[in-house]
């Protein structure tokens, strides 16, 4: 004990007094987690389940490096996540960071080889992200992340793709419609009908990360931030107006003809074709809180609304411009390990954690010992899975 305490020797604590201060500094940092076993059984189940879908809807795996530069992470645009950033510098003074997301990660890798790579390309990566998060249920200040994106692809099918294989790897951990959803809303939609009320463009994006704080913020203090961005109280008033539109019909009565609308529309049929329609609901307000986002978005929901978003993503067409790539168009989504597992368990349905193990070999005394190791052995080599005792029992 005394020699992992970080306490100098002879500081004079008595035994007790000791192990209460050296056991607090065995737990991780604050937000951080330890995968004991049993744990990395059940996260293995997880990433199981992700890896298998992303095999059979066709996406390919990839990773990239967890530190990144903290230029490519940081944005201007006034998100949340750019606060939460774990930044630090090397001993050469680079400005590095622990990766908040991947998404600006795979935009550095598709822009560094964007003549060789052949589009529209389907990648998936299982990444541990770190954000400083004010720590609230289904959120810790490390996560994993599974990733879907497409990226060179105009059409909704890339939107119906993403979207239903991450609801495929739901169904796959045994989750149904009943027990979440899938809340569609459009970017593109909410600038159409914001330009045919006279709300200026240029503050768009701002506008719409001040509007995702609905339901974290009063609507006053939303009106607030509005304000700060230009926005009128006859044109705040306005906005919340369009909020409240309920269905895609009454969108279509104020927009008809709108390109984005009839993007949400072939979105629902696509859905419909590839059989699960039934886990998507229209729904405006879905805004997303990462600047980066152009047309369609959305957020996957438990039915009884008792977390945080289990995934979200959606178009982000202008990223690789933005960040001095050729410009394209990319949708995709993440989807976290932390709030679906909390999903899981409060159903009922968390993966099973058994050991797997085929054999145990143990001996009586010391002189059988080798001959179950010759057992153990001749198991491991018939690719059998054998725990030999390590004394004789
Ligand atoms: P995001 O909405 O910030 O999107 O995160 C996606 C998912 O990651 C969330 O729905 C949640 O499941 C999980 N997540 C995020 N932060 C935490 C946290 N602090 N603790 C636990 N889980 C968390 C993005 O990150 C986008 N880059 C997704 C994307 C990929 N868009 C396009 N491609």
């Amino acid at each position: 004990m005394r020699g992992n305490s970080p306490l100098p020797q002879g500081e004079g604590q008595g035994e007790g007094e000791l192990n209460a201060s050296a056991m607090h500094t065995f737990a991780p940092p604050r937000g951080m987690r330890d995968f004991y076993p049993e744990d990395f059984r059940a996260r293995d189940a997880l990433f199981s389940a992700w890896r298998e879908t992303a095999r059979l809807w066709g996406f390919e795996e990839y990773d990239a490096p967890v530190v990144e530069t903290l230029d490519l992470l940081e944005r201007k645009a006034g998100e949340e996540i750019s606060e939460q950033i774990y930044a630090f510098q090397d001993k050469s003074g680079r400005g590095l960071a622990l990766r908040p997301e991947l998404t600006p990660s795979l935009a550095r890798m598709i822009i560094a080889r964007q003549g060789a790579l052949s589009f529209p390309l389907k990648w998936s990566a299982i990444a541990q992200c770190f954000r400083y998060e004010r720590m609230t249920r289904g959120r810790k200040r490390e996560h994993y992340q599974w990733n879907l994106d497409i990226v060179g692809e105009e059409s909704v099918l890339a939107e119906a793709e993403v979207l239903g294989a991450a609801i495929a790897a739901l169904r796959r951990l045994g989750l149904s419609h009943e027990d979440f959803r899938v809340r569609v809303g459009s970017r593109a939609v909410l600038a159409g009908l914001f330009a045919r009320s006279g709300i200026a463009p240029e503050h768009f994006t701002a506008l719409c990360l001040a509007l995702d704080k609905r339901g974290k913020i009063s609507d006053d203090q939303v009106r607030e931030l509005l304000r700060a961005e230009g926005v009128g109280e006859a044109d705040a008033g306005r906005v919340f107006e369009m909020l409240a539109l309920r269905s895609l019909e009454d969108v279509d009565g104020r927009l008809a003809g709108d390109s984005a609308v009839a993007d949400l529309h072939t979105l629902f049929d696509h859905a419909r074709d590839l059989g699960f329609g039934q886990y998507l609901d229209f729904d405006l307000t879905v805004i997303r809180g990462l600047g980066y986002y152009t047309g369609i978005v959305f957020e996957a929901f438990d039915t009884a609304g008792r977390f945080r978003a289990i995934f979200g993503g959606g178009r982000y067409d202008n990223l690789l411009s933005t960040l001095g790539g050729e410009r394209m168009p990319c949708v995709g989504l993440g989807f976290g390990d932390v709030v679906v597992m909390e999903l899981l368990a409060q159903l009922g349905k968390a993966p099973a954690t058994a050991r797997g193990l085929e054999y145990a070999v143990g001996y009586m005394d010391e002189p059988s010992r080798n001959l179950a190791m010759q057992v153990a052995a001749r198991l491991r080599a018939g690719g059998e899975s054998c725990d030999l005792a390590l004394a004789a029992e």
